[in-house]
């Protein structure tokens, strides 16, 4: 009896196991990807559909050949090969190669992983994404640009890019405003400004509100984001390239030189890699550009905005940016609060949606209901600004020409589920998403609003309901960006 069961159990288990290999094979066969891999002594013994299309060989003319007597590396060394030698992986390597037996010229970003038993390297597998792609979409990119902003000093740029003033940044919240006096300082002068902020909270609005401020205006503006661009690219989009640096590279300026006399904003900066960074460093401080392949400086004169999403400090601290860039790129340091710590302009931004969408939409909404209201209130606003407008359009889609008020039921199931738990102190408790902080943040800043109006904003009065002292209730006031005309 045991011995059946352990027989019936190590033939499931062979069973299973050869299952997971056909599953295994089918699942590399019918990727995109190319796959290729090999033992430690370079014999290939992975070879997938998508590399016998890219390649144009038969796998069965592949399998079993050493790497070296297959591919023509152009003086260089196959990244599987030097896998196993370093025992260590190589990822997003950009490689071009011939194939020995169809001729093929072939461009890869490559990753390539050492395979493991125990301690011993077995051999090598490979991963590669076809290359052209990305550079012809890089490459259209960069003539669209090229198009847009005219390097001719003569002429004005088709487009500055850059649509937002100051005026358009709605909230009265001191935090707020305490950002936008020392963006109109910056707009004046050419010094590099650091923005960063949480998602959604107008970075960007705020990037553009410069370069509209400054004497820069009619110049080109030009954002990237860094981190939307692969790596081995983005040196030449940024810095330029010359003919013949690598297979294909063509003439082309960069975009520090494209937005010389304008501004350019390095979006996501804190994404950049380190090498990049030291090269950005470079261009800063010589405020000249080398374009890639090429040994002759070139001057530039370009405002630059940078803009990450985390505290730059904190990026220091974990090793994202250096720290001699950043006092290079951060002249001024500029922090865009998030809506949870100005709910004060809650109101004024609710009415600014409604009035964009009742344009939009040709509707006559005038307000929000007040549970709608206080549910946004206490809601903490992860995706800030950039949600709020979400939420009023999304229940102002829902509305016909008559309607003057957006309701929570005029909210989708999604958003009102989000909202929901917020609305009364009991549920905060047990709202996702809601850290302690804010939930009492959240708490203390509706008891101060509640106990000053009762006392008509006699502080010395609140303070005594509140059983605070007069200078402490100040103190949250100025916290929490309180006013009378809360
Ligand atoms: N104070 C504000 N007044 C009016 N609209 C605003 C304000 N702040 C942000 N917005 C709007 O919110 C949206 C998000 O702003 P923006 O794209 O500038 O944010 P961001 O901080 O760059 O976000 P991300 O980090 O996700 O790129 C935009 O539609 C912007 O116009
Ligand atoms: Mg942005």
């Amino acid at each position: 009896m045991g011995d059946k069961n352990t027989s019936s159990t190590v033939d499931r288990a062979g069973k299973i196991s050869r299952l997971s290999e056909v599953q295994l094979e089918k699942m590399i066969d019918s990727i995109d990807e190319a796959i290729i891999g090999c033992d430690k002594n370079g014999y290939i013994n992975i070879y997938n559909s998508a590399n016998e299309r890219r390649e144009k060989m038969n796998r069965k003319s592949v399998l079993n050949k050493h790497v070296d007597e297959v591919y023509d590396f152009h003086g260089g060394k196959s990244l599987l090969m030097r896998a196993i030698k370093d025992n260590k992986p190589i990822l997003d390597q950009y490689q071009e190669y011939t194939t020995e037996i169809s001729g093929t010229y072939v461009e890869i970003i490559c990753s390539t992983v050492p395979i493991m038993e125990g301690d011993e390297v077995i051999g090598a597998v490979s991963v590669m994404k076809d290359y052209s792609k990305v550079k012809k979409l890089s490459k259209i990119i960069m003539d669209l640009q090229n198009n847009l902003y005219s390097t001719d000093k003569t002429s004005k740029p088709k487009t500055a890019g850059a649509s937002h003033t100051f005026s358009d940044i709605v909230g009265e919240n001191l935090l707020l405003r305490d950002t936008i006096i020392w963006a109109k300082k910056t707009a004046a002068n050419n010094l590099p400004v650091l923005i960063y902020g949480e998602t959604g909270t107008g970075k960007e609005l705020l990037a553009q509100s410069i370069h509209n401020a400054g004497d820069r205006r009619d110049k080109p503006f030009i954002a990237i984001n860094c981190a939307a661009i692969p790596e081995n690219l983005l040196e030449g989009l940024l810095f330029g390239t010359v003919k013949g640096a690598f297979t294909g590279a063509l003439d082309r300026t960069g975009l520090f030189e494209q937005a010389t006399e304008g501004t350019l904003v390095l979006d996501e900066i804190n994404s950049l890699s380190l090498p990049l960074q030291s090269k950005l460093l470079r261009v800063i401080q010589e405020e000249a550009v080398l374009r890639v392949g090429e040994m002759k400086e070139r001057k530039i004169n370009t405002r630059l905005i940078s803009i990450s999403n985390m505290d730059p400090v904190n990026a220091i601290k974990e090793g994202l940016l250096r720290e001699d860039l950043y006092y290079r790129i951060a002249y001024i340091s500029l922090c865009m609060p998030p809506l949870s710590k100005r709910l004060d302009d809650l109101p004024a931004l609710i009415d600014y949606m409604i009035r964009k969408y009742n344009e939009k939409l040709t509707l006559k909404v005038e307000n929000v209901s007040a549970e709608l209201f206080a549910s946004l209130e206490n809601y903490p606003w992860p995706g800030n600004i950039r949600e709020l407008e979400h939420i009023i359009a999304a229940g102002m889609s829902a509305l016909s020409e008559d309607d003057l008020q957006i309701c929570l039921e005029n909210l989708p199931p999604n958003i009102r589920h989000k909202l929901s738990g917020v609305n009364n102190t009991r549920e905060i408790y047990s709202s996702a998403g809601m850290s302690l902080e804010k939930t009492l943040n959240s708490v203390e800043r509706r008891l101060l609003k509640k106990i000053l109006k009762k006392n008509n904003w006699n502080i010395s009065k609140a303070a005594k309901e509140l059983e605070l002292k007069r200078q402490s209730l100040q103190y949250r006031i100025r916290k929490y960006s309180l006013k009378n005309t809360d």
